[in-house]
């Protein structure tokens, strides 16, 4: 079979992250202090993340959706604030979201390649990859999966169609991605009724006027069809109530389609290059179990709102050892009253998230309760609840601000009556 081959095409010796629990988030307080998460949130590196997850996961991932930088050479920014609404500059601004640069193809390869196969060694049995690119580097990625999981286990190319405004004008428009899905073994999960569409309203006419127009063959209307392998999506640019501000998102809808695919509920779903989070906030919805990994906090901290927002079921923040964020003693001023932390009015200028831990144990933040900035013109709230408590206690509260930037601080209470 040939074989991409390049200079320094190689498989680097394992160091695996070694992985702290920053923080344990039940959203809504679900499962608050003692249900240990099934699904974690990860920074770090992702190869190393993987490596370090290796042990425990080897043939248990259902799905790997892997959405990487696609080898653009270019820098992408992030819009922070109230970046979810473009026409609405006044309110938000741009800061780092992360890179797509590299010396060469090479180095983009000596990238993708050593994670590929160990995604492969993670998936299990009945798994699949989706690996989602465009034609910067897809025909590379095609090779590079033909060798690891053999070119018979592709099942499709899929490709994702969108339209949007482009400067080009020596060549058409590029206005599709590519997303080559690869499965583990012959007996991979493949739901084909979770995902059928209606018939075309033509379609249904002409059958309507004839049964036979399908060489002979009847279609279930009602059933619905199995869709093609190319895909009709908007981008999230057009989705205002998606958008994050993390740069090129991915709209829901395309996830959810490979999820219901794919996996089935229960089912593991890893995304180690998770951006803004869009495969662990369907999965939480369609109650599958997740593990999220980026290298950027910025990543990290929108997913986790995103998926605060939600009400997802409870999950882990852990961090790679040196590679964590900072937290900083915050100036704000926070008051205990009615069984609430309320946070002084002048804390809540720029605050993005905030959260409450009510019984603080001094190593790991187990949130119970959280604010995230709404989405239209309105404040943050400025309360949180506290929980009923035998004896006076510390609570600690974490407060994220636009920029990023992670303040905490430590509140005693009773609440009792
Ligand atoms: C195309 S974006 C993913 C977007 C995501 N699918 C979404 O819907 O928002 C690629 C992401 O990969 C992350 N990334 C790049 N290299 C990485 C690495 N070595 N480890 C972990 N994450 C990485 C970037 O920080 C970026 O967030």
């Amino acid at each position: 079979m040939p074989r991409l081959t390049w200079a320094s095409k190689g498989l680097p010796p394992p160091r695996p992250a070694s992985l702290e629990i920053d923080s344990l988030i039940y959203p809504r307080g679900v499962g608050y202090p003692d249900l240990l998460p099934q699904n974690h949130l990860i920074l770090g590196d992702n190869l190393m993340v993987m490596w370090a997850l290796l042990p425990e996961y080897e043939g248990r991932i259902d799905l790997i959706y892997a959405d990487p930088p696609f080898f653009t050479n270019r820098e992408y920014t992030a819009r922070i604030g109230r970046g979810e609404d473009s026409r609405k500059p006044q309110f938000w601004q741009l800061d780092r979201g992360y890179p797509d640069r590299w010396t060469g193809l090479e180095a983009y390869l000596d990238m993708l390649y050593p994670r590929l196969v160990v995604m492969h060694r993670l998936l299990s049995q009945k798994g699949t990859l989706y690996l989602h690119l465009d034609w910067h580097a897809n025909a590379y990625a095609r090779l590079l999966l033909d060798e690891i999981f053999g070119p018979d286990r592709l099942l499709n190319e899929i490709v994702w169609v969108y339209h949007g405004p482009s400067p080009i004008r020596k060549a058409f428009n590029r206005k599709h991605d590519t997303i080559l899905v690869y499965a583990k073994s012959r007996e991979y999960t493949f739901n084909v009724d979770a995902i059928r569409q209606p018939y075309d309203p033509s379609t249904v006419k002409t059958f309507a006027s004839s049964p036979k127009a399908g060489f002979g063959k009847v279609p279930d209307l009602e059933r619905g069809k199995v869709p093609e392998d190319w895909w009709y999506f908007p981008v999230v640019a057009r989705l205002h109530s998606e958008r994050t501000g993390y740069p090129t998102q991915k709209p829901e809808a395309l996830l959810e389609r490979i999820l219901l695919a794919s996996s089935n509920p229960g089912d593991l779903v890893a995304d180690f290059f998770c951006g803004a989070g869009t495969a662990a906030v369907v999965a939480a919805r369609l109650r599958r179990r997740f593990v999220a990994n980026d290298d950027t906090w910025r990543a990290i901290h929108t997913t986790r709102r995103r998926l605060v927002q939600l009400g997802s079921p409870p999950f882990s923040l852990q961090v790679e050892r040196g590679r964590g964020y900072s937290v900083h003693p915050s100036p704000a001023r926070a008051e205990v009253a009615e069984r609430y932390a309320i946070l002084d009015p002048g804390a809540l200028t720029d605050l993005d998230y905030w959260e409450v831990d009510p019984h603080w144990n001094g190593r790991i933040f187990r949130s119970w309760a959280q604010a995230t900035r709404p989405r239209h013109p309105k404040p943050i709230s400025d309360r949180l609840p506290l929980q009923d408590l035998a004896s006076p206690s510390a609570a600690c509260l974490r407060l994220v601000r636009a920029s990023g930037e992670v303040e905490q601080l430590v509140v005693s209470h009773d609440v009792t009556t």
